[in-house]
C-alpha cells in the first residue's frame, strides 16, 4: 500500500507531485521521492521518513521538470531507507511502484547474471532494470516497458519514465489501483482520485492487465497483449475529498466527531424514517430464498461483519459464515446453493478482501459490496455497491467508516427479516425507529469525552489490557483491543467474555486493566459474574455500560463509563464511541502518531 504519481504538465511537477502525494500519504509513510526529466536527463530527490523530508530535500536541491514521478512507501521488500526509496533508477529508466513483484527474485537472479548490478533491497528495481535490458536489446521505450511488463508475476501499479523522453510516462495495473487523470494539455497517474483531485476529476481507472501510454494531450490504453482497449472516463468525486482537520488535534478525533452525522446519513440511505421501513434496495439475490450468506473483510471491517452475523442470524434467521478474508480466500469454502457473498471495506482496495470476492465471483455467487469508496476495485467488482457515506477517512484507525457499515448491517439485517418474514411489519418499524436514534445517542456519548481522557491517562500507563464482552460487544471488544493497539501501541486483546475462565483469567492481577463492554441487555448478568471473577483476582475494571449496567451490575469498579439506556440492537453502533476515543485519548497521552500509527497504511493493497 503505498501511493504513486506521475505528472506531464507545463510547468514544473515537484511541488504538484509532493501535494499529490501528500493525498497518499494515508497509504504509506516511511520514505518517499520524486524523479523528473530535465533538460533529457533523469533527475531524483529520495528522502527516509514523512514526506515533510522530502519537501526539505526538494526546498534545499529544487527539481524543475515538467514531467516526474513520485511515492510515498510502505515498506514490502528492504527497511525503510533513502536507498530503498522509489524512484528506482536502471541507467536510462526511472520507476516508481505498489504492489509486490512476486518473481522479483528469480528476476534479479537473471539480470544479475546478465551483469546488471542492484542498488537496493527491493523488488521495484527488477522493474526498472528489466525494461533497461530491453533498450540495450534495441526496443524501443514503449516496446521495452510492454516486454517488461508481461515478465511480471504478482501485484503491481507502475509510473515509468525515460532518459530523453519528457512526453512519456507508461502506466500499468495489476492489482492495485491506478487511475488516469485527464488534464488541459497535461495528464496525471495517480493511486487514487484523491491524489489527483487538486488537479481534475477527469478520471480513467486502469483494470488488471492494462498499460498506458501517457502524454501531455493524449492517453493509449492496452491490454497485456497490446491490443487497444477502452476504459471509461469518470467524473471523480475526488475534489471532495480535499479535507482538512477543522479545529481538530487529528483527523481521527474529527472522524469521531463526525459519526453521528455520517451515521445518520448512512441510515436515511436505506431507510425510510417517514414510513418507518427499510427502503427498496437493488440487490442481485433474493434474501427470502438465501440458505446462507457469506461475509469477508479484513480489520475493523471484518469486524462489522461480525458483528452483523448476530443481527442477520437472530432477526432474519440467516445463517451466516464470516471469516477474515486472508483466511478466506484460500479454504476454498464450499459456498450454498442459494447463497450470496457480502465484502466490506472502508477503503474498497484491500488485496486479502479483494481476492476473496473474485473466489465468491468464479463460485457463481451474486455480490454485495459495502464500501466507503465508490470508484473502488471491490466497488466495481461486485453485483452492487452499497456505500457508507461517511466522507473521506483519513485516519489510518477507522473509527466513522466501522460505525457507517455497521449502519448499513443493521439496515440490511431488516431488511433480509422482512423480505424472509421472520418479522412483521410492526417489528420492522420498531427495529427502524431505534435504528433512527442511533445518531442522537452517539451524540450524546461524544460528550463523555472529559471523563474517557481521565482513564486514558491510566491506560497510558500499562503495557497490556484486555477487553471482554459478550454477543454483539465481543466484536466490539475486539475493535476496542484492535484500535488501542494500533494507535498507541499498547498490546491489547479482545475475548469473549464468557472465555475468560478457559485461560486468560491467568492474566488477571492488580496490572492488567480490564475493560467490560456490557450495556444492560439479555446476557447482562452473566457478563456481571465474569467482572465478579475479574475483581476476585484484583483485576481493575473499567466497565462501559448504561444506566440500568451501572445501577444492577453491583461490583468495584476502577471506574464506569455511563452510557443512556438504548435498544440493545444499536448498542454495538454507539458504544463504539467510547471505545475508539479510549483508543484515541490513550495515544494522544502516549504521544504516538495518531493519523499515520508506525508500520500502518490505510489501505492494505498488498496480500
Ligand atoms: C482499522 O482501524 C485498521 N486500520 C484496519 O484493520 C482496516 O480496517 C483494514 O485494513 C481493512 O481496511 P478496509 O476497510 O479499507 O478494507
Amino acid at each position: 500500500m503505498c501511493g504513486i504519481v506521475g505528472i506531464v504538465g507545463q510547468t514544473p511537477v515537484a511541488p504538484l507531485i509532493v501535494d499529490a502525494l501528500k493525498r497518499l500519504e494515508y497509504r504509506g509513510y516511511d520514505s518517499a521521492g520524486v524523479a523528473t526529466v530535465e533538460r533529457g536527463e533523469l533527475s531524483r530527490r529520495r528522502a527516509e521518513g514523512k514526506l515533510v523530508n522530502l519537501e526539505r530535500r526538494l526546498e534545499a536541491e529544487p527539481l524543475s521538470g515538467t514531467i516526474g514521478i513520485g511515492h510515498t512507501r510502505w515498506a514490502t521488500h528492504g527497511v525503510p531507507n533513502e536507498t530503498n526509496a522509489h524512484p528506482h533508477f536502471a541507467d536510462e529508466v526511472a520507476v516508481v511502484h505498489n504492489g509486490i513483484i512476486e518473481n522479483f527474485a528469480e528476476l534479479r537472479e537473471e539480470l544479475k547474471r546478465d551483469g546488471y548490478v542492484f542498488q537496493s533491497q527491493t523488488d521495484t528495481e527488477v522493474v526498472a532494470h528489466l525494461i533497461s535490458r530491453e533498450l540495450r536489446g534495441g526496443a524501443e521505450p514503449i516496446e521495452a516497458a510492454h516486454n517488461a511488463l508481461k515478465r511480471l508475476q504478482g501485484a503491481f501499479a507502475l509510473a515509468i519514465m525515460f532518459k530523453g523522453d519528457e512526453d512519456l510516462i507508461i502506466g500499468a495495473r495489476n492489482g492495485p489501483p491506478l487511475a488516469v487523470g485527464h488534464g488541459q494539455g497535461e495528464m496525471y497517474l495517480g493511486s487514487d482520485a484523491i491524489a489527483l483531485a487538486p488537479f481534475t476529476n477527469a478520471i480513467t481507472y486502469l483494470e488488471d492487465g492494462d498499460w498506458a501510454v501517457v502524454r501531455r494531450n493524449k492517453v493509449q490504453i492496452f491490454d497485456i497483449d497490446g491490443n487497444p482497449v477502452k476504459r471509461q472516463r469518470q467524473q471523480s468525486v475526488g475534489t471532495s475529498y480535499l479535507v482538512d482537520k477543522g479545529n481538530h488535534r487529528h483527523f481521527m478525533e474529527k472522524e469521531i466527531h463526525e459519526q453521528p452525522e455520517v451515521i445518520s446519513h448512512t441510515l436515511a440511505h436505506y431507510l425510510d424514517f417517514i414510513s418507518g421501513k427499510t427502503r427498496e434496495m437493488d440487490l442481485p439475490f433474493d434474501f427470502a430464498k438465501l440458505d446462507r450468506l457469506a461475509i469477508s473483510a479484513c480489520g475493523t471491517a471484518y469486524l462489522a461483519g461480525l458483528i452483523s452475523k448476530y443481527w442477520f442470524e437472530r432477526y432474519a434467521r440467516l445463517p451466516v459464515d464470516i471469516d477474515i478474508a486472508s483466511e478466506f480466500r484460500y479454504r476454498e469454502m464450499p459456498l450454498a446453493k442459494n447463497s450470496a457473498a457480502l465484502f466490506v471495506s472502508q477503503s474498497g482496495e484491500t488485496a486479502d478482501t479483494l481476492a476473496s470476492l473474485r473466489y465468491c465471483r468464479s463460485e457463481g455467487v451474486p455480490i454485495g459490496a459495502i464500501v466507503n469508496v465508490r470508484g473502488s476495485t471491490i466497488a466495481r467488482e461486485s453485483n452492487v455497491t452499497l456505500p457508507t457515506l461517511a466522507g473521506p477517512e483519513i485516519g489510518v484507525a477507522s473509527t466513522k467508516a466501522f460505525t457507517c457499515q455497521l449502519s448499513v448491517l443493521a439496515s440490511l439485517a431488516v431488511r433480509a427479516a422482512a423480505e424472509r418474514g421472520t418479522i412483521d411489519e410492526e417489528e420492522e418499524k420498531r427495529l427502524v425507529r431505534q435504528l433512527s436514534e442511533a445518531p442522537r445517542f452517539a451524540s450524546q456519548v461524544l460528550k463523555l469525552d472529559g471523563q474517557i481522557e481521565k482513564v486514558a491517562r491510566e491506560l497510558a500507563k500499562v503495557n497490556h489490557v484486555l477487553y471482554l464482552g459478550r454477543d454483539t460487544s465481543y466484536p466490539l471488544a475486539m475493535e476496542g483491543a484492535l484500535k488501542l493497539k494500533e494507535i498507541s501501541y499498547i498490546h491489547a486483546e479482545g475475548y469473549a467474555a464468557g472465555e475468560l475462565k478457559h485461560g486468560p483469567i491467568a492474566l488477571i492481577d492488580e496490572n492488567m486493566p480490564v475493560i467490560v463492554i456490557a450495556p444492560h441487555d439479555r446476557i447482562f448478568e452473566k457478563t456481571v459474574s465474569n467482572m465478579q471473577e475479574v475483581a476476585a483476582r484484583g483485576g481493575r475494571i473499567i466497565l462501559i455500560t448504561d444506566e440500568t449496567g451501572a445501577k444492577r451490575a453491583g461490583i468495584e469498579t476502577f471506574e464506569t463509563i455511563v452510557l443512556p439506556d438504548m435498544p440493545e440492537f444499536i448498542a454495538p453502533i454507539v458504544y463504539a464511541l467510547p471505545v475508539q476515543l479510549l483508543a484515541y485519548y490513550t495515544a494522544v497521552q502516549m504521544g504516538t502518531d495518531v493519523d499515520q500509527p508506525r508500520n500502518l497504511a490505510k489501505s492494505v493493497t498488498v496480500e
